[in-house]
Formats: structure tokens, sequence, C-alpha cells
């Protein structure tokens, strides 16, 4: 029977391409390589040192000896107490020396050698071996290195020798067989734990994507309230937070606005829709003379003026925020602009008893710009300044050029504007005192149309004012347009 697959493999497919799956994986391979890497290099020093110990072992003895047979060659008791008895002595490591003659008869043989070595073998081994040991197998299936070199007798020689040393190196083996099953298990164990931690550590440091995911995921226009919570999180994370969250202050504050505008443009629609609304319905209640009826049409047609008006501003305001809004530039004599604009305010001003002048430039300003646009925003800068000046003031409409850099003030000596008031009033539909201003016709887009007249400029609008002494708008453009 054939084991199910527990995941299907869509599902694989997708759990590869997650983080959390690659970081584990990652983890797990560096650790496991690590591992390996650490124990089977441990592992190789370790026998290299063996078999260096070992090596040293039977170099030692091997001169020991030869020194003994070359100096002290009738010593017979000492050769028979290096070879017979020191070895039986050890527990450990046990060594098995013979001395052979020239002819390859032995001499001395350390007790139990031909019980654990194949003595025939031994003879076959060449004789000298001294710088290079062999490994043998015993009799008893115990490892041995073996070593075998001439050693001369006597000085002068008169024969020459054979010593042959071999040691039993299973204790060094057992170590060595010890420490292989260590090393496996170690590399079961690390197989097993680093996924497990990895996989820990990887959800933990991706917990907070998922938590600025979850909270996108919960966001609608309706609910822009919600904010990421990012204490705790990584410094990296923790700024993606703080820009997602800044992006969030930012949406619901326009979607404020939008909906405050919204509100206002039906409040400011229906105000006329309703009076001509009205005065029709007055009018039809019962038979009027002609001339009511004439009253009644002209207070519509006023009505309809306001309402058309109100729809143009919104019209324009609209167009002006979508890019494909061009401006048309053309040279433009800055004097030229401000006294057109005063003659066509001249009027009004007159009646209100306020003074409207231009400050004279010399030399002439001349600027690359859309004319009927500036006086457009011009014109809505000088009523604003009519409107709220009392009598006997004085409106000032003047124009400097530094540079590329055009400036052009619209300065009043009237009511000015609260402080509080200021930051808001290039929004639209805003009014400072909205009963006043109703009565005097405004809707509060005169401001917010000169912003979207500099702004498609690629200019800015300023406002500044104290209140009981007068406002001054700074409009600043670049004389020539940026290409
Ligand atoms: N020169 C000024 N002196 C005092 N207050 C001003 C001046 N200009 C603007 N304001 C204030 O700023 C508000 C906004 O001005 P804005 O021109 O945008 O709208 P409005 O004049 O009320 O209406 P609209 O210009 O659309 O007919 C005004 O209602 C007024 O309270
Ligand atoms: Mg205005």
């Amino acid at each position: 029977m054939f084991l199910k697959p527990r995941l299907s493999a869509p599902a694989k497919r997708r759990l590869r391409r997650t983080l959390a799956f690659r970081l584990t994986a990652a983890y797990s391979v560096a650790g496991l390589l690590l591992a390996v890497l650490a124990t089977a290099s441990l592992y190789v020093m370790l026998r290299a040192e063996l078999d260096r110990s070992t090596e040293l072992f039977l170099a030692d003895k091997l001169h020991v000896l030869r020194t003994m047979l070359q100096e002290r060659p009738d010593d017979e008791d000492g050769l028979r107490e290096e070879i017979e008895l020191e070895s039986a002595a050890r527990r450990y490591q046990q060594f098995y020396i013979r001395l052979l003659d020239e002819h390859g008869v032995p001499i001395l043989t350390t007790p139990g050698m031909a019980d654990q070595l194949n003595v025939t073998q031994l003879a076959g081994l060449t004789r000298n071996l001294s710088d290079r040991s062999i490994t043998m197998m015993g009799n008893h299936g115990r490892p041995f290195r073996v070593a075998s070199a001439a050693a001369p007798v006597g000085t002068p020689p008169g024969a020459i020798d054979t010593i042959q040393i071999a040691i039993d190196t299973s204790q060094e083996e057992a170590l060595l067989a010890r420490y292989r099953v260590w090393f496996w298990a170690i590399l079961l164990v690390t197989s097993v734990l680093f996924p497990l931690v990895g996989y820990r550590i990887a959800r933990q440091g991706i917990r907070p994507v998922e938590e600025i995911a979850a909270t996108a995921r919960r966001i609608t226009s309706t609910n822009l309230r919600e904010r990421i919570q990012a204490e705790g999180y990584p410094s990296e994370l923790a700024s993606l937070a703080g820009t997602f969250n800044e992006m969030l202050e930012r949406l619901e504050e326009s979607f404020e606005r939008i909906s405050r505008f919204s509100a206002d443009i039906a409040h400011d629609l229906r105000t006329p829709v309703n009076n001509i609304r009205g005065e029709a319905e007055v009018a039809l209640a019962r038979p009027r003379t002609v001339d009511e009826y004439r009253d009644v049409l002209e207070s519509s047609l006023e009505e309809a003026v306001r309402l058309s008006n109100l729809i143009g501003e919104l019209l324009f305001l609209a167009r002006a925020e979508s890019p494909l809004k061009q401006v048309q530039r053309q040279k433009v004599d800055i004097g030229e602009l401000l006294s057109t604009v005063r003659e066509y305010y001249d009027a009004t001003a007159l009646g209100g008893g306020i003074t409207l002048i231009t400050a004279p430039n010399a030399p002439p300003i001349t600027a690359e710009l859309d004319r009927s646009l500036m006086l457009r925003a011009m014109s809505n800068l000088v009523s604003n300044a009519i409107v709220h000046t009392p009598p006997g003031g004085t409106v000032t409409l003047a124009a400097a050029a530094d540079g590329e850099a055009l400036r052009i003030e619209v300065a009043d000596t009237g009511t000015g504007i609260p402080v509080e008031a200021l930051p808001r009033v290039f929004d639209r539909f805003f009014r400072v005192d909205p009963s006043r201003s109703k009565a005097s016709g405004g809707t509060g887009l005169g401001l917010a149309i000169v912003q979207s007249i500099m702004t498609l400029h690629g200019g800015t609008a300023e406002i500044a004012s104290e209140l009981g002494r007068g406002t001054t708008v700074t409009l600043r453009v670049h004389t020539a347009a940026k290409r």
C-alpha cells in the first residue's frame, strides 16, 4: 500500500514559496553544514593526533633499542628487560618486540607475541620500516601498528640485527569508533533540531509582516482609523510600519476632506435650487400679474446664474487637478496685467470708498504665464480684498522680479483673518464667517482656485494677515516656463 502524500502538489509549491519555508531551509542547510564541518574536522584531527603519538612511540622504542645494540651489545639483561619485561607491565596499549639476527632467527621475543601476531607475516616485512609503520591485523582480530628496522650491533658493527615492534592500537580504534557514533548522533539531532528552531525563528521574524498585511486587509474607506502597533518590531519593520501608518494618516485626511467637500457641494447646490423652487411654488399658488411673474423670473435667473457660476468653478477646480490640464503660456506684461485688473475693479472700489492702486514697475516685468488664468487669480484676490476692506481703506497691487522669480502681491488694509483660520483659507468652501460671506455671495472657492492656478504654473500662493490691520496674499512663480 502506498502512503498518500499529505500535501497536494500546488500546496507544496505554495509552501516552498513562503518566506518562512525558505528561511527555515537556509538555516537548516547552513546549520547542518556547520555541524558536519565541525565534527568531521575534529575527527580528522583526533585521528591524526592518535596516529602521530603511536608513530612517536614506535620511533622512540626503536631508537632506544638500536642505541643499546650499538653501544652495549653484550648487555643481554638490559635488552631482555626492554623487550620481555617492560611490555608485560603495561595494561593498555600492549606492545610486542622481537629481535632477529642476521639470518632472521629470533634472539629475543616479548612473551605472547606469537599468540597475538602472525609471525610468518612479520618475517616477510622489509627490514627498514622505521620511518613509516604499517597496520596489520592480529590473530584475535586486534589491529596492530608494526615497525621494523635494521640495527647494527656494536661499534664498528659486527652484524646487522632486525628489530620488529608491534603495538596494539585497538584502544585508539575503539575511541574513534565511539567518536563516529557521536558524530552520527549529533548529525541526527541537528538535522531534526535545526529545522524546528529555524522555523520558530522564521515565524517570529515574519509575524510583523503578517500583522501589517492583516491591518491592510481590515482597512476600508470607512475604517481608516486602523494603525499598526509597531512596538517591539525590529527597526526595519518598524520603519515600514511607520511609513504605512503615515500613508494611512494621509489617506484618512484626504478622505475626510473629500467627504467634507461633497457635503459642502451638496449644501451649496441645494440652496439656489430650493430658492428657485420655493419662488416658483409661491408664484404658482395663485394668479399673478405680469410684473410679479417678471420679478420671480428675474430672481430665478439670479439664482440660476449663481448656480451655474458655482458649477463652473467646481468644474474648473476638478479640471485643474487633472494631469492633462495644460497652461497656455504667453509673454505677459505684468504691469499691464495689474492695470487691467485695477480697471476692472475701479468702479466697485470707488463704490465701496476704497482706494485701489497699482505700484508702478520700472523697468517693466514680463513673464511667461497663462494670461487668462492669472487674470482670474488676481480678480479673485482683489474681489476678496475689496469685500473685506471698510470704506477709506486701500488695496494695493504690486509686482517685483528677482532674477527668474516673480512675486505678485495683493495687499489690503481690511479686517484681516484670525490666526487659527489662516491655514484653512485655501481649502475649498472654507469661509471665516459663513453667515456673513453668504450674504455677500461668497462660496469659499476663490482662494482654492487661486492656489490651483499657481500650482498649474509651478508656483505658490501664500497668505499673511493681521486682524484689524489687513491681509497680504503673495503669489510666487518663475518668469520663464520650466521645461
Ligand atoms: N483679503 C481678505 N481679508 C479678510 N479675509 C479674507 C480675505 N481674503 C479671503 N478672506 C477670508 O477667506 C475666506 C475664503 O476666501 P475665498 O476667496 O476662498 O472664498 P469667498 O471669498 O468666501 O468666496 P468666493 O471667492 O468663492 O466667492 C473668505 O470667506 C474670507 O473669510
Ligand atoms: Mg473670494
